[in-house]
């Protein structure tokens, strides 16, 4: 069978991990109890879910001519991503965040480094890549303006593309209609589609809802539908909306429907929590097919 092919385009960090106790208080020193630093960026998080679970994998995204650039790009290369586009910047440090992991929750920092320079016509370079892809998948983790430039080039092109607004950044209406799926967690949907008023927007049915533990919920004529998940230990939960998006697009790419994509999107986003970093735990086929 053919393989799905997504194209991934974000960002990619090199993640400091600190495991402590507690979160410290505001002007608080405490003592943390492990430290790692592991691949990470929404980006790269999502292109890696999507290649454990057998796409082929293409990520336009740029990291710095330093240290962790190095490790980001062998990481691309070992886990089946493509690397073909993306760049090396000079002058500027790969992305990094800064993750404080405790009571099975984090708090990010990140440092945009070589993912602030993503511009237009450096994703313009790549259109033959997005033009082959079954989806485009994309987050909020770059320029507004290359988002904007990205949803017009997929529109223009004929391509799917799924809009993951995390951080959530608000964008012109006109956006959100050109998106397949968007796909916020509870929290960023509450910030860009419900704050102002309550009723549904006009692309509802493009939403795709995250909800952690609680499972992911669609809207089908204006009724919302949750697709529930099943438990798991949870160890460290980065990176699993990441997870969730990057299987969400194998799936549609697969032809799956909307309910039982989500479905396999919220069990390999379950099982990504049970190791700590965003891409220790990400399933592979075979743990999804015996878990
Ligand atoms: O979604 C988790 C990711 O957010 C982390 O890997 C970190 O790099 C930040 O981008």
């Amino acid at each position: 069978m053919r393989k799905p092919k997504i194209t991934v385009i974000g960002s990619i960090n090199m993640d400091l991990v600190t495991v402590a106790d507690k979160m410290p208080a505001q002007g608080e020193t405490i003592s943390g109890a492990h430290f790692e630093t592991l691949p990470g960026g929404k980006g790269a998080n999502q292109a890696i879910a999507a290649a454990r679970l057998g796409a082929d994998v293409n990520f336009i995204g740029k990291v710095g001519n330093d240290a962790f650039g190095e490790l980001l790009l062998k990481n691309f290369k070992e886990q089946d991503v493509s690397t073909d586009c993306i760049l090396k910047e000079n002058d500027v440090s790969s992305g990094l965040a800064n993750i404080i992991v405790s009571d099975k929750d984090n708090r990010i920092i990140i440092i945009a480094g070589a993912n602030g320079k993503m511009n237009a016509r450096y994703i313009d370079g790549f259109k033959e890549e997005i033009a082959s892809s079954d989806y485009v998948l994309i987050q909020f983790e770059i320029p507004k303006p290359t988002i904007e430039h990205i949803v017009d080039l997929c529109h223009e092109l004929g391509v799917p593309v799924i809009i993951n607004p995390a951080p959530a950044m608000q964008l012109d209406d006109k956006y959100w209609d050109k998106a397949a799926y968007i796909t916020p967690n509870e929290h960023e949907a509450g910030r860009l589609f419900y704050s102002t008023e309550k009723t549904l927007p006009g692309f509802h049915q493009k939403l795709i809802i995250t909800n952690g533990s609680k499972g992911a919920y669609y809207f089908n004529d204006g009724r919302m539908i949750t697709v529930p998940v099943q438990k798991t230990e949870v160890v460290d939960t980065t990176g699993a909306g990441d997870t969730f998006n990057g299987a969400l697009a194998v799936a549609l790419s697969s032809g799956g429907d909307i309910e039982s994509a989500i479905s396999f999107a919220n069990k390999a986003a379950s099982l990504s929590v049970r190791k700590l970093g965003a891409q220790s735990g990400m399933p592979d086929r075979e743990e999804m097919e015996n878990e």
